[in-house]
């Protein structure tokens, strides 16, 4: 019989009932415990989703030995922390993307997790769709020719609320690290590291980055062209242009539900990828695949992987002045 992984969960907003809902399509996992800093909270949480156990803190789950995995799903400001806390208890991280607030924070759970001999990897949950999984098979056939450009885009209007950590500073609020993460992503997953990095920011009235504009350029002349806002819903599609025609993931383009390839010759064919759930699956399922080969990384979204994103979004918040002054050395010139 194989083995059943036992999931706790950090942090119970919105994300972590999405990702507590796909969970519930894995038959190797089971929703084991759960973790808030409210008793009443946790309780309500587990109930809805058939967890065993209920904690009111945080750090009384990291003692339960019969977890294999936590699932972080705090603001950013805490990812640190938080997974520094369950890898010193030998239990396995997936934490929610960013990685954490700055290269510097990233690079202390890179190594609590090797001196734990303990699994880490960051819920950049866009690697493992079918439809990413699609395009860079595409790529790899060469159906564009070699990559020239990519546009892309992740904006949203979200609510301008005091209580919403979006807009709050000393939880990492800002639309770089929440959403111009993907697009920034993408381009790295598809054109490696970049040489020249150039940002400006729209900083609002609570230090947060409301918008932000993105060019990275490699070393060899690839360009990619991005934004990001929590104030303004932009298209949410990205394009990558190559010499022999472009890939379209249409809106919104972290989960497309629809590929176009757009040819030469003015061809169109299109793809349709297909989701388990809303998505959260495919990395819960590398998790545990990962887990049962006994490693303490993925493949497919190694450290040095979230380290190199982690090391470009600092740099695009040293260009465009995005600082936290709780967290940062990268206060701006
Ligand atoms: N993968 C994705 O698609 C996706 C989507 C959205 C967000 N995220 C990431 O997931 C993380 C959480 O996002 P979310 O949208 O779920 O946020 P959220 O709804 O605000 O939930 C965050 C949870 O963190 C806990 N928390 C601990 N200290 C807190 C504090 N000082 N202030 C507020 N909350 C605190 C709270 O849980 P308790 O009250 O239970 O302790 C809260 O419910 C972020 O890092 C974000 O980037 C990922």
């Amino acid at each position: 019989m194989s083995k059943i992984f036992n999931w706790g969960i950090i942090g119970l907003g919105k994300i972590a009932e999405s990702f507590a809902d796909d969970l519930k399509l894995l038959p190797e996992a089971r929703l084991f415990a759960v973790a808030s800093r409210s008793q009443q909270k946790a309780e309500l949480f587990a109930k809805k989703f058939n967890a065993v156990l209920a904690y009111g803190c945080y750090e009384n789950i990291v003692k339960n030995k019969d977890l294999d995995i936590i699932y972080i799903a705090t603001p950013h400001s805490l990812h640190c922390e938080n997974t520094i806390m369950c890898l010193n208890n030998k239990i396995a991280v997936l934490c929610e993307k960013p990685l954490a607030i700055n290269s510097t924070e990233v690079k202390r759970m890179i190594s609590c997790s090797e001196e734990n001999n303990t699994f880490l990897m960051e819920a950049l949950w866009t690697r493992f769709l079918p439809s990413v999984e699609k395009v860079l098979e595409l790529l790899k056939k060469n159906v564009i020719g070699n990559i020239q450009l990519l546009r892309a885009d992740f904006g949203f209007k979200a609510p301008k609320d005091k209580n919403n950590r979006l807009f709050n500073i000393n939880l990492g609020g800002g639309s770089l690290l929440d959403v111009g993460i993907y697009p920034v992503f993408l381009s790295l997953l598809i054109m490696g590291m970049p040489s020249v990095i150039e940002a400006t920011a729209t900083i609002g009235p609570t230090e947060v980055d409301e918008s932000c504009g993105i060019t990275l350029k490699n070393n060899n002349g690839q360009i990619a062209s991005l934004f990001s806002s929590i104030v303004a819903r932009t298209g949410i599609e990205a394009e990558i242009i190559g010499d022999n025609g472009r890939i379209l993931l249409h809106s919104e383009f972290y989960r497309p539900t629809i590929l176009s390839i757009i040819r030469q010759d003015g061809s169109i064919e299109t793809i349709e990828p297909h989701y388990i759930g809303k998505g959260f699956t495919y990395e819960a399922a590398e998790v545990m695949h990962c887990l049962k080969k006994g490693s303490i990384e993925s493949k497919k979204m190694s450290h040095d992987l979230s380290l190199q994103l982690i090391e470009v979004l600092d740099k695009i918040r040293q260009k465009s002045g995005i600082y936290y002054p709780n967290h940062d050395n990268l206060k701006p010139a």
